[in-house]
């Protein structure tokens, strides 16, 4: 079986994610999708609320493939997370030129961690390639209408209700 991890913080999940979790579903027979506990920058919603808004946007947006896809917490490596699961790929997903350069950092990284793990880009789809979680939280936070942003679970989690209309 073919499996492949998708890592990330997920602060929180944005369309563009699960555009590229719905891609690697369409490559891959498993997709893990890995929630960071502990990202580098102090995560807003817990670990928990990225687990519970990433299974229920999943099993509402890609309904077909949400059975074969899992949603699981780690920490640590990358790599160790991916050997736990038996993945021999680490999907990551490219909006723009800008992120090529730390993605293909990391991807070099990784494989010098781990050689038999190799890393997939998916290109995001243009309509979602503008979209960051950074800059949604610091929209929401700022009362602005994310609803074209992030799936319908996140949004109560991010300081807003607001529906576009
Ligand atoms: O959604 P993000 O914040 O862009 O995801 C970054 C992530 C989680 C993929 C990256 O920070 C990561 O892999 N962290 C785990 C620690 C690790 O393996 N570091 C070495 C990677 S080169």
């Amino acid at each position: 079986m073919t499996v492949a991890i998708y890592p990330g913080s997920f602060d929180p999940v944005t369309y563009g994610h699960l555009d590229v979790i719905g891609r690697a579903a369409g490559v891959f027979e498993r997709v893990v999708v890995g929630v960071l506990a502990n990202p580098r920058k102090a995560p807003l919603l817990s670990t928990a609320e990225r687990l519970t808004v990433l299974r229920t946007a999943i099993d509402e947006t890609l309904p077909a493939a949400a059975p074969r896809i899992d949603v699981v917490a780690f920490d640590g490596l990358t790599v160790d997370f991916a050997r736990a699961s038996g993945g021999h790929f680490i999907v990551r997903g490219l909006r723009a030129v800008s992120d090529f350069e730390s993605e293909m950092q990391m991807a070099h990284t990784n494989r010098k961690l781990a050689a038999e793990v190799d890393t997939v880009f998916f290109m995001t789809a243009l309509e979602h390639a503008y979209l960051s979680s950074t800059l949604v939280k610091e929209i929401a936070l700022l009362g602005g209408d994310v609803s074209a942003m992030i799936p319908p679970a996140a949004r109560g989690h991010v300081g807003t209700h607001r529906t576009v209309g």
